[in-house]
């Protein structure tokens, strides 16, 4: 199937705009880019992470400890901390997921040796032979470490599942209470730490539909209240509720009713938690091993999301006129079935190809696009699990090429959006129910100071696309640089043995007059910055 048996116009405007751009500069398709009318600043929160305590993802591929033979700072994995410091992680959550709705803080606190061995909630997922017991060497302290060596917001999900709001209350204080205050503050700086954490963020709970107490909206809703309303503010807190599972089929709606109705007359949140998976688990679709339509599956099932932040949004809108409470997208990410894993008790983790690094470009996209509606998001998970940006095993690591993807979109971190009209012809895709149309582009613009960042992403597995940029308003570039994340095997991933498969490479790139144009393979993830006059 080539090029232009797969494009198809999907208006007559966008039929104008193309036949204009061949007709000038052979390109299929033309964006137009406002530089000098910039609108909102790009929400750097919106490429946060998080972290649990699950499989391989605190312990190995965080946590190594003090005396490992692996790199580390403190006992913390050294190649993780300088990886996490290059995409300039905003924010890091933790302790879980389903795991926050069973966990107590004061297991994590003390000297290593005096910690209780705990149950983690992910036991009864485990492979038959192997436990996950929580030894708690990884507790709040080495979590905020963490989260200095990276300049990252800590976000922390609280109990309440299983936990009570005095508990709650009393990590927050002694989290942030200054010595000398509270008895608890003292304790956390008797445990090596006089200065306060600051922890701003705190998660309300987390499925408290599903994992996180199985309840219904309502009843969530008394809950919380009694969560929040003595919460000791020795700053300005951030609190997250609970909100729905975004990937259900009928978008979970009705939690987000359930719970604003229950709220009425009360102060809403700040934040309300969105999860969106791009959930394969159903399905026969498998991490790394998959032809046209199954890459094309992943992407359409993706991109749903959108629908999903706007339906939300405006249901909030409903009971929260001036939009006090925003989004948050804690947990996303594609979630295959079991099969990949690195080693079986590393449960959840994946093989990551090509493929979800082109899913991460069109999230992001779709991010950026909404950054008004949404105060932070965070992939689901930074290391050996679920979407992960690194594997690593003892003294192996690896950084995936959804790595790479976060890597070149850190620019428009803080940056100002940039306006621009797409005219996109569609691409007629097969996938899993037969044919179905998808964007042939995606795309996202930004600019600080006078650089402007375009981030594209080319979805086709067989089709390369010719693109210009045209910038509206007399601004000029002066010079424009290239790279490119893409591989003639849209399977590629990248592994221990073969660690360097999938990484960007430089792009060409031509200024010409007003216009900067591109040839962008097929399965590619483009960064293009352009200084301008
Ligand atoms: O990210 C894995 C799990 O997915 C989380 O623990 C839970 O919140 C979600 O269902």
């Amino acid at each position: 199937m080539n090029r232009r048996t797969f494009l198809k116009t999907g208006t007559s405007a966008a039929i104008g705009a193309l036949a204009a751009s061949r007709l000038a500069f052979a390109a299929d398709t033309e964006i137009v880019l406002s530089p000098g009318d910039p609108g909102a600043v790009i929400n750097p929160h919106i490429y946060g992470h998080f972290i649990e305590h699950l499989g391989g993802v605190i312990y190995d591929g965080v946590w190594v400890g003090r005396n490992s033979s692996v790199p580390n700072v403190d006992g913390i994995r050294k190649q993780f901390v300088d990886d996490m410091k290059r995409i300039g992680a905003p924010n890091l959550r933790w302790p879980g997921g389903c795991f926050a709705d069973g966990y107590h803080w004061r297991d994590g606190i003390g000297s290593a040796a005096g910690r209780p061995r705990t149950y983690n909630f992910w036991q009864r997922r485990m492979p038959a032979g192997l436990d996950a017991t929580e030894t708690n060497q990884f507790g709040i302290h080495e979590f905020v470490h963490l989260c200095r060596l990276l300049g990252a917001e800590p976000y922390v999900a609280a109990n309440v599942g299983s936990g009570t709001p005095q508990e709650f209350h009393d990590w927050v204080s002694y989290c942030n209470a200054p010595v000398g205050t509270v008895s608890l503050a003292d304790g956390r700086a008797a445990n090596g730490d006089k200065e306060p954490f600051g922890v701003r963020y705190w998660g309300v709970g987390n499925e408290s539909w599903g994992c996180g107490g199985t309840m219904r909206p309502a009843e969530y809703a008394a809950l919380y209240r009694r969560f929040v309303t003595q919460f000791p503010a020795y700053n300005e807190p951030f609190l997250v509720a609970t909100g729905p599972r975004g990937h259900s089929a009928d978008g979970d709606i009705g939690w987000t009713t359930g719970f604003f109705e229950a709220m009425k007359g009360f102060e809403p949140p700040n934040g309300f938690s969105l999860h969106f998976y791009t959930d394969l688990r159903p399905t026969p679709l498998k991490a790394g091993d998959f032809k046209a339509p199954e890459w094309y599956e992943v992407l359409l099932r993706g991109v749903r999301l959108e629908k999903v932040i706007e339906d939300h949004w405006a249901e909030m809108g409903k009971f929260d006129a001036t939009h006090r409470a925003k989004l948050v997208i804690d947990e996303w990410g594609v979630w295959y079935a079991p099969g990949s894993e690195i080693v079986p008790a590393y449960i959840l983790s994946e093989t990551i190809t090509l493929r979800d690094a082109v899913h991460t470009g069109m999230t992001f996209d779709i991010f950026n696009r909404h950054a008004g509606k949404i105060a932070m998001a965070n992939v689901a998970q930074s290391v050996n699990c679920i979407h992960s940006l690194f594997l690593a095993q003892g003294a192996q690591f690896v950084r995936t090429p959804v790595y790479y993807v976060f890597e070149m979109y850190r620019p428009h971190m803080g940056a100002r959006q940039v306006p621009l009209s797409n005219p996109v012809p569609e691409l007629t895709v097969p996938a899993l129910a037969g044919q179905a149309r998808l964007p042939a582009l995606s795309a996202s613009a930004s600019i600080r100071d006078r650089r402007l960042t375009v981030t594209l992403t080319n979805p086709s597995v067989d089709a390369a696309l010719s693109v210009r940029m045209r910038l509206a308003g007399g601004v000029r570039a002066s010079e424009a640089r290239g790279l490119i994340l893409s591989h003639p095997d849209m399977r590629a991933t990248n592994t221990f043995a073969d660690p360097e498969n999938v990484k960007p490479t430089t792009h060409p790139v031509r200024i010409v007059a007003d216009a900067v144009v591109l040839d962008l393979p097929q399965a590619a993830v483009a960064l293009i910055e352009c200084d301008m006059v």
